[in-house]
């Protein structure tokens, strides 16, 4: 594998599984210096050892996106530790769904807090320090229920079409300091999460999880489901040299899903 980012410093929220997770491990194995953020400590501190094994330098911060406390002091270890930030990848996130007429405030103010929020606080952190080094790529993960629309999900989706939205704007607005903010929109992935969405989905189609996701796969013009790492081939392209002249962009990583 060549090194295309031999000695950049990439942030990772969200890194203790799926495609945080694939994301570091991929970044690490192209010489990145990778710090994931997590909330779920031990997983967390699994992937900064696998991503170090890789043969780059990788840390472990525990952090709530939610808390802004709690992401300024990751940035700051990042920042005393190497000095700078080259890459963020903003991952977390989580996913609830249920009738409209039945959302519960908490439930969506939480979600807005994890998928938004979190996402904007990222962002705002790292644009100053970008600004200062003249350089920088942030990649949003935004979901293909950003752009498109399915029942029982409209929390879900609007936090997603949100992260589109944020990206949209901090393109324009970071792009005269050299910055690149682009967001990946994947289709159905295989993680933990979209394990959980199948047999919450499933259940309201009458399916068991198993079956709803196979119905997802077959949706696709590739007939499958994304793996994580296919998803973290994207994103580090986007963070690439060869992505230099791409902003502002949703790019759907869906197998085609949008074509049915
Ligand atoms: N898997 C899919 O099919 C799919 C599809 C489209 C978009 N996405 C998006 O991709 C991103 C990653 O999801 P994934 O599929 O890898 O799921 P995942 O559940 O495997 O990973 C999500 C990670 O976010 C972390 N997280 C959750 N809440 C947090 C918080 N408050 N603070 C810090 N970390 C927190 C979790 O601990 C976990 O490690 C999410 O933003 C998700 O919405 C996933």
């Amino acid at each position: 594998m060549t090194h295309r980012f031999h000695e950049q410093v990439v942030v990772i929220t969200g890194a203790a599984t799926g495609i945080g997770h694939a994301s570091a491990v991929r970044f690490a194995s192209e010489g990145a210096r990778v710090a994931c953020l997590d909330i779920e400590t031990t997983k967390n501190e699994s992937t900064a050892v696998l991503a170090a094994e890789q043969g780059g330098d990788a840390i472990a911060v525990t952090c709530d996106v939610r808390s802004r406390p709690d992401q300024e002091a990751a940035i700051a270890e990042v920042m005393e530790r190497w000095g700078r930030v080259d890459v963020l990848v903003a991952s977390a996130g989580m996913y609830v769904g249920g009738p409209l007429p039945e959302v519960p405030l908490d439930r969506w103010e939480n979600l807005v807090a994890v998928n938004l929020t979190g996402v904007l606080t990222s962002n705002s952190l790292v644009a100053p320090i970008m600004i200062d080094q003249g350089s920088g790529t942030i990649v949003n993960i935004s979901s293909m229920a950003g752009k498109t629309s399915w029942p029982n999900s409209a929390e879900y989706s609007a936090t997603k079409s949100g992260v589109i939205g944020l990206t949209r704007s901090a393109a324009m607005e970071l792009g005269p300091a050299g910055i690149t903010v682009n967001a990946v929109c994947p289709g159905n992935t295989v993680t933990e999460m979209v394990r959980k969405v199948a047999v919450e989905i499933g259940a309201t189609l009458d399916m068991t999880g198993e079956e709803w996701l196979e119905m997802r796969a077959n949706d696709t013009a590739l007939k499958r489901l994304a793996q994580p790492e296919e998803i973290a081939g994207v994103i580090a392209f986007l963070a690439s040299a060869d992505a230099r002249y791409l902003t502002g962009q949703a790019i759907e990583v869906d197998g085609g899903l949008i074509l049915s």
